[in-house]
């Protein structure tokens, strides 16, 4: 099944009268399963807020988020715990590992949240270990790890449950350049390779490009950003 995501009018206001912050206005696109797309802009234009609202850990003001054809804002508080369990994956800023348990432990405590234990999570677990370059630190605590390794577990943990989203916010500002390359290059694998929808929020432009489409947001708003046109071989 294909996943798309229709986003219309979308706004969120933090508090009121005098103090009210209208940290997204009125945002509006779509996207289908298979697409990665980045969002870039300064600081406080409203990225990280646009991502909760998608993962449904936040309420928007006004709008809508479709998923599928399901308004996921507007899910029952169980039905919205579901969905955040099982239908998303997020890499937050600061990535919130567990401290005192390993980076296997990490991932395979994913399985066990959503009650799939057994032998295929072990096996997802190795190979998302592998694949993001952390097999040989499988069997360390997450407080001997780098900030880099940390950032790799936090991806490979949100991809554990096979979530139809993944959210990433600054996958890379830990990592050299090479390894965000990398890391990136993980990602869009995993987006293309099982159909999902894919969305990261980056700062790194050589990151950005790497992704099939690029918004950009400026004081809540967003704006489809035009990519230096490539020439076009037909012409
Ligand atoms: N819980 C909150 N209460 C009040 N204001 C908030 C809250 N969270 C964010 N804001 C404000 O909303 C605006 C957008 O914040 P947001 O975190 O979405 O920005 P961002 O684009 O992710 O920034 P950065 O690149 O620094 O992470 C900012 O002005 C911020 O101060
Ligand atoms: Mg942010």
């Amino acid at each position: 099944m294909t996943a798309t995501l229709r986003v219309s009018n979308l706004s969120k206001t933090y508090g009121s009268g005098d103090h009210a912050v209208h940290a997204v206005r009125n945002v509006t696109f779509e996207s289908d399963a298979g697409s990665f797309i980045t969002v870039v802009g300064p600081s406080g234009s409203g990225k990280t807020t646009l991502l909760a609202m998608v993962g449904a850990l936040l309420q928007p003001t006004e709008g809508v988020i479709e998923l599928d054809g399901r308004d996921v804002s507007r899910l029952s508080g169980r039905q919205q715990a579901q969905f955040r369990r099982e239908g998303v994956g997020y890499v937050f800023q600061s990535n919130n590992l567990i401290p005192y348990l390993t980076a296997r432990e990490n991932l395979l405590l994913m399985r066990t949240i959503s009650g799939k234990n057994g032998r295929e999570g072990r096996e997802r677990a190795e190979q998302l270990l592998d694949e993001l370059g952390l097999t040989s630190r499988a069997d360390a605590v997450a407080t001997e790890l780098s900030g880099g390794e940390r950032q790799r577990v936090a991806i490979a943990r949100a991809l554990m449950n096979d979530p139809r989203v993944v959210l990433v916010d600054e996958p890379t500002a830990s990592l050299d350049s090479e390894r965000g390359k990398q890391v990136v290059e993980s990602l869009v694998r995993e987006v293309k390779g099982r159909n999902k929808l894919g969305i990261m929020v980056t700062h790194d432009m050589a990151m950005a490009e790497m992704t099939d489409r690029i918004l950009e947001m400026r004081d809540g708003e967003m704006t489809e950003r035009n990519r230096p046109s490539i020439p076009d071989a037909s012409a």
